[in-house]
């Protein structure tokens, strides 16, 4: 298990979060494209997880209808995979969007990042679909979980 704190931060953390974002993902991102993303957005969420002090992982989520939640963007730095801490951020984020009354939680994964297609499948997620992203000329594996059971 990650000895890992896991805060509800706010978007005041965003440039915390967003230099994590560009160390984990490809192209690097500047904080403007996450501004615009969350605009007229309903119920953002921003989780930061620390070990020690040091940051490690994030969490970025909105609602995407009334009843389901989005797991946008989330990522552990490498040197802190495979102990737990991707887990405990998405074990947080259901728990909190159960909270809120979201009855499901959706994510979208390329085929290309395995490890979190096994991560979804690891915590209880269907495959409800597969969207075509035209501006990556590839596959999403769109997943959902049903979270009411975790009120
Ligand atoms: C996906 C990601 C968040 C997983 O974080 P993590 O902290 O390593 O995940 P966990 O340690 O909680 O893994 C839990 C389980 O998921 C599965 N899993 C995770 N990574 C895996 C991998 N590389 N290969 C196979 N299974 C994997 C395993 O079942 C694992 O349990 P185990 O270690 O006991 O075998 C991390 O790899 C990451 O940041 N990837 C890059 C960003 C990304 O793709 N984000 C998702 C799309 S936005």
């Amino acid at each position: 298990m990650a000895n890992a704190i896991i805060d509800v931060v706010s978007a005041d953390e965003l440039p915390q979060i967003v230099a994590l974002y560009n160390q984990i993902f490809r192209p690097a991102r500047n904080i403007d494209t996450f501004r615009r993303r969350f605009q007229g957005r309903h119920n953002p969420l921003y989780m930061l997880a620390k070990v020690g002090d040091e940051p490690a992982g994030f969490f970025l989520g909105f609602e995407t209808k009334p009843d389901t939640y989005y797991a946008w963007f989330y990522g552990v730095l490498p040197q802190h995979r495979r102990s737990g801490l991707g887990s405990q951020l998405m074990e947080a984020a259901q728990t909190w969007a159960a909270k809120q009354q979201y009855e499901s939680i959706r994510l979208e994964c390329y085929n290309q990042q395995r490890p979190m297609l096994h991560l979804a499948i690891e915590l209880g997620y269907d495959i409800v679909g597969i969207r075509w992203d035209a501006d990556r000329n590839s596959n999403l594996v769109v997943f959902e979980k049903l979270i009411t059971a975790t009120k």
